[in-house]
């Protein structure tokens, strides 16, 4: 027979030490602190940096002395196994639903008053009846089950009677409570609401699209927060439930160990939520007590004002009676409380038709597909546009002219059209297209691969990206026009002074001068930087147009494999995929882009408003001394601005980077080189200065 320690490890684990045993704890408290301020106080108190070296100073202390893991520890919010399926729970004490006063308007508050008074058989002289007024969030019930302070059991709704045990994807919730402090009695099952923010709504539904974009099978975009945060819930792997980052917001519990056995006497369920709050869970800011009517009205009509600006779904308030006592006089009907109501505000959501799908051109040339409604009243405001947001979603949700659909408006965010009644669709309805042209300019419009988006190729021409493509023109390593930036863009835009790139160099003295706060100094020296832009070099020029794809060191490529302005609009495909640094994406970029007439004439009309350059014969292909180097260059070089060092090293064939790394061939210092330097060092890249550089410079040709 074998003994049993025939098989124990040969070097039995270490008994912790009491100081680690006493680090550990203190650890924990202190994280879980942190992460309380953090996530439901909304007040971080120590830097992210500082709390990931306590987290992982706590991982490594569990580590070397497993046996001092346990689940309650903040490193164990996400570890749990993806399950077969969820195990029921019979939930001890019933999860109710309250009774719905579809009255958005204040007599729904009134009704109310008026049912508890009769029900408390007060007469119209007694003093107004005490409530709480809390929000009314929109997303799934929760319970959470603590025993002795730690959480057993996390379970949904469910029928009320019998929910489903999702305890480990509730523990990935940051704002939940793995230990509660020691003051909570042996047993507490919290209530409340598990819903996702609209940020992280917005967030999640945009890496979706992103996903389904480049061609994932199965992936899918989320009608609201609440169905994302539903199905968040519903994950079998926790490690996907964790991604959907959801939040929570106790308002109420289930059982408790009642007074008698030690646990806690409370009078009212203010005094209940607080105390909840005190254990460290989020109780809405928001949430109020209110004498009467009255003050439930009040309360009603404060938050319809908020309602946008709060970073979350709610769907309408709550009132609930304050006193416990009274509560347990009243009782309940069926399955609701009498003493409880809900107060709705208008739906965020709502059915309409859609009378025709536009296309709205972005500032940088995105086409956006745009549902035209009729006329619908959505989450507080009436609402005419709603945004299919690009071809993919458009075919997927397949919103055709004609149909009727369902459009969600939450807060400040875009209305959109989440879904479409299919059994509404007019018969032979055609399906939507994405126009192959842009509907401002008539450019081509394109989609290149990989990408979720058609975008109009008119950059210069295109009315919707005239501001864009003046200010990158006009930037300082484009062609540069000192002073042309943002705010007088905008003001010559709008003001329709200029209308095309080339009105720049019609603009006259009179026309600048008489724009708001333009001084005639100002005006002057607009015109003066404009005189000096007119000289430019081929490489400024053509970055300045403003070709997808085609940014500095394209442009200077270009422009010294084909020397000539014309050499480059005229070539091929192919001839522009000789060029280094140019792949097919790029090449096919350039080639759409000469290929728009109107293109073509701006250029045309900018050379002919005098902006020249020097041209050359196209530069003899022979290898440069610093080709397939790479430079980054740091601190300050005694003769050289940095802009020159770059472009002369790119003269000679050589690749300027931002950052260091073992790629880099040479790191160029001058005075006060900081952290660049010494990762060059650390890596072992050579270090040279400017005499050095200049030195290898010399070797090259030009
Ligand atoms: S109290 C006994 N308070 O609305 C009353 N519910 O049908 C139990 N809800 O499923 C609920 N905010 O998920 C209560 N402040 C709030 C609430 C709230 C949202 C949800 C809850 C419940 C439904 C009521």
């Amino acid at each position: 027979m074998s003994t049993p320690d025939l098989f124990a490890s040969p070097t039995p684990a270490p008994v912790p030490p009491a100081s680690v045993i006493e680090r550990i704890a203190a650890l924990r408290a202190e994280l879980d602190l942190h992460a309380h301020r953090y996530y439901v106080l909304d007040e971080p108190s120590i830097p992210d940096a500082e709390y990931d070296r306590l987290f992982k100073e706590l991982q490594a202390l569990e580590a070397a002395y497993p046996e001092l893991l346990t689940p309650d520890s903040p490193t164990q919010r996400v570890g749990g196994k993806p399950l077969a399926q969820f195990a029921s729970v019979r939930h001890r004490i019933p999860m109710l639903s309250i009774r719905t006063e579809t009255d958005t308007e204040a007599t729904g508050a009134q009704n109310f008053d008026l049912r508890v008074r009769k029900e408390l058989a007060l007469s119209d002289s007694s003093p107004p009846v005490e409530y709480v007024a809390e929000l009314k969030f929109d997303g799934l019930a929760m319970s959470l089950r603590y025993e002795n302070g730690i959480l057993v059991q996390a379970a949904t709704r469910g029928d009320g009677e019998v929910g489903e045990d999702v305890t480990q994807n509730i523990r990935t919730i940051r704002q939940i409570p793995l230990r509660l402090p020691a003051d909570a009695p042996p047993v507490l099952e919290v209530r409340g609401e598990v819903y996702m923010r609209r940020d992280e709504f917005e967030a999640l539904n945009e890496r979706q699209r992103e996903k389904i974009a480049q061609g994932a099978k199965g992936e899918k975009t989320f009608v609201n927060p609440r169905n994302a945060a539903a199905g968040g819930v519903r994950q079998l792997d926790p490690a996907i439930a964790a991604q959907r980052r959801l939040s929570f917001f106790a308002y109420g519990v289930g059982e408790i160990t009642p007074p008698g056995e030690g646990g806690p006497a409370f009078d009212t369920h203010f005094e209940l939520l607080m105390t909840l709050k005190k254990w460290g869970f989020p109780v809405a800011a928001q949430t109020r007590l209110a004498q009467g009517a009255t003050e439930l009205i009040a309360f009603h009509q404060t938050i319809g004002q908020q309602r946008d600006q709060l970073p979350y779904d709610i769907d309408g308030v709550v009132y609930k009676v304050n006193s416990l006592a009274l509560q347990r006089r009243m009782g309940f009907v069926s399955r609701e409380p009498r003493w409880a109501v809900a107060h709705k505000y208008p739906a965020q959501e709502q059915l309409t038709t859609v009378q025709a799908i536009d296309i709205q051109v972005g500032r940088t040339g995105k086409l956006t597909p745009v549902a035209k409604l009729a006329p619908v009243f959505v989450g507080g405001v009436t609402v005419t546009n709603a945004t299919l947001h690009n071809e993919d979603e458009a075919r997927r949700k397949d919103v055709r002219v004609g149909d009727t659909v369902i459009v969600r408006r939450a807060g400040d965010v875009i209305p959109e059209v989440v879904s479409v009644r299919l059994d509404k669709r007019v018969p032979g309805a055609p399906q939507f297209s994405m126009p192959r042209q842009c509907p401002v300019c008539g450019s081509a419009a394109v989609r290149e691969e990989g990408e979720a988006d058609y975008r109009c190729t008119g950059g210069l021409f295109c009315a919707a990206q005239r501001k864009e493509a003046i200010l990158h023109y006009a930037h300082k390593r484009a062609v540069e026009v000192e002073g042309l930036g943002d705010k007088l863009v905008e003001q010559l835009v709008d003001t329709g002074v200029i209308r095309t790139l080339p009105d720049l160099y019609r603009l006259g003295f009179t026309a600048l001068a008489s724009l708001d706060r333009m001084a005639e100094k100002s005006a002057n020296n607009l015109i003066e930087a404009l005189e000096k832009s007119r000289h430019t070099t081929l490489p400024r020029f053509v970055f300045g147009l403003g070709i997808r794809h085609v940014g500095e060191a394209t442009a200077k490529a270009l422009a010294r494999h084909f020397g000539q302005l014309d050499a480059i609009m005229d070539a091929t495909e192919e001839q522009l995929l000789e060029v280094a640094d140019v792949g097919p994406i790029v090449a096919k970029s350039i080639r759409t882009f000469f290929d728009q007439p109107h293109n073509r004439e701006v250029v045309e009309q900018l050379r002919a408003c005098g902006v020249t350059w020097e041209e050359g014969a196209p530069a003899v292909v022979a290898p440069r001394p610093l080709s397939g180097k790479t430079f980054v260059i740091t601190g300050t070089l005694p003769g050289l601005s940095r802009d020159e060092a770059k472009d002369r090293i790119e003269a000679a064939g050589g690749k300027v980077a931002g950052s260091v790394s073992k790629k880099t061939d040479y790191v160029v210092a001058g005075a006060e080189a900081g952290s660049k330097l010494v990762k060059a060092e650390a890596l072992g890249v050579a270090v040279i200065d400017e005499a050095a550089l200049l030195a290898l410079l010399a070797a090259a040709p030009g």
